[in-house]
């Protein structure tokens, strides 16, 4: 089967040994041909990000290993790191030799600095079967890899904020262009991949893009890694094809009898049960991983409440779409627990969820109304309530 823990099983470093051999056009060639789409969420194609850096012409590149999963409902790529570590460093490597790059770091998430001495082992025995250093295997490719801890800001995960960090300033997202791949660590071109999807690149290098795209739909190829919590009797990481359907996916972690399924975690959508017929997929419900099961007697105004004080908490407060728009987001959640808030406000705070979604400056603000803007489309009825209750 084509999934990360059957090519772990294989002959180590066959991704990497395969890469040694193909110059740099074949390695994103095979990476292109498998249709392999960034696994953080915003599900951009890796080839071409790499084409972009590999074109760009600088005495120092990176490769940034995007390890800080904040989203709320996502524990995967901690997993990833703990059972395959060296399949992250291989593909690391790999996207190296593809970009022209000679340095990797590794950006874990603060909250995981638990895993930094067995991850410093693993780099140090990379290092001693020359996996990494001068010369890899032999050949006249250099590349090494740092860990870098991040400080605990769920903005961090931003590739640019991420960059801002790894610099020693403060969190906060760029403008945009001038794109990483040109311009990124100290000004160099720098790639920014999720952990998954350097696993998964490894992976790719050594069976052949075939392997990888025998599953999944036209647009979105391949397996995902997935975790998965919540309101279901078999909570944990998963693998699955991409275009499961949310049916298919409670029937795998025994819950059923969900009433919706937050997809995509706080930033992502609800999808409530009569759209359980809908796949997880780029083309139709975009995930970076993270499901959130919500049972049967789960209050969706509560659930709205907790995602929006996290966003209130952790928008960085550049711009005011974000730092006002989830603020006052917040205050009309209460207002609906508390039965005042009328229906033309529940239409004026819409307006301004879809406000935040086109003028916020970085991805937090333009996703963190999703959820709310779904519920209210899904649970309009259930959500006012309270308030016509009041009336009545
Ligand atoms: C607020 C915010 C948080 C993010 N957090 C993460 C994260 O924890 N891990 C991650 O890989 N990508 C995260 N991303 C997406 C990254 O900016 C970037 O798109 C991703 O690391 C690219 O890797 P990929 O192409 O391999 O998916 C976040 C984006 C935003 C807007
Ligand atoms: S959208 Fe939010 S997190 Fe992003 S730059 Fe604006 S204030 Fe900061």
């Amino acid at each position: 089967m084509n999934s990360i823990p059957t090519y772990c099983a294989q002959i180590p470093e066959a991704g990497l040994r395969a890469a040694l051999r193909q110059d740099r056009p074949e390695i994103i060639g095979k990476i292109s041909a498998s249709g392999l789409k960034g696994r953080g969420g915003a599900g951009f194609p890796t080839a071409v990000k790499w084409n972009f850096a590999a074109a760009a012409q600088a005495e120092r590149k990176f490769i940034i290993c995007n390890a800080d999963e904040g989203e709320p409902g996502t524990f995967k790529d901690r997993v990833i790191l703990m059972e395959h570590p060296d399949l992250v460093f291989e593909g690391m490597t790999i996207a190296g030799k593809a970009v022209g790059a000679r340095e990797g770091i590794l950006f874990l998430r603060g909250e995981y600095t638990y895993l930094r001495s067995a991850l410093e082992e693993t780099l140090a025995k990379r290092r001693r079967c020359n996996l990494l250093g001068k010369t890899i295997l032999g050949s006249p490719l250099e590349f090494d890899i740092r860990i870098f801890i991040g400080a605990g800001a769920y903005i961090c995960g931003e590739e640019t904020a991420l960059i801002e960090c790894l610099e020693g300033f403060r969190g906060e997202p760029r403008n945009r262009p001038p794109f990483p791949v040109n311009t990124g660590y100290l000004g160099y071109p720098s790639v920014v991949n999720n952990v998954e999807t350097l696993a998964w690149a490894a992976c790719i290098l050594a069976n052949g893009p075939q392997w990888f795209k025998s599953v999944g739909t036209e647009k979105s190829t391949g397996r995902k890694i997935f975790s998965i919590s919540g309101d279901c009797r078999r909570p944990g990481v998963y693998e699955f094809p991409l275009g499961i359907t949310v049916a298919q996916l409670l029937q795998e972690v025994d819950g059923a009898d969900a009433r919706a399924v937050q997809i995509g975690g706080a930033s992502g959508q609800c999808v409530p049960a009569r759209d359980f017929a809908r796949t997880i997929a780029f083309e139709d419900i975009p995930t970076g991983g993270s499901v959130i099961v919500f049972g049967p007697q789960r209050d969706m105004l509560d659930m709205l409440h907790n995602f929006l004080e996290f966003f209130t908490d952790e928008s960085c407060g550049q711009c005011a779409p974000c730092r006002l728009g989830n603020a006052k987001l917040l205050e009309g959640v209460e207002m609906l627990q508390a039965g005042s808030c009328s229906m033309a406000y529940l239409k004026e705070l819409c307006g301004l969820g879809e406000t935040m979604q086109v003028a916020s400056k970085c991805g937090l603000g333009q996703s963190s109304p999703s959820a709310f803007l779904s519920v209210v489309e899904h649970f309009r009825e259930e959500i006012m309530g309270r308030t016509l209750n009041r009336r009545g």
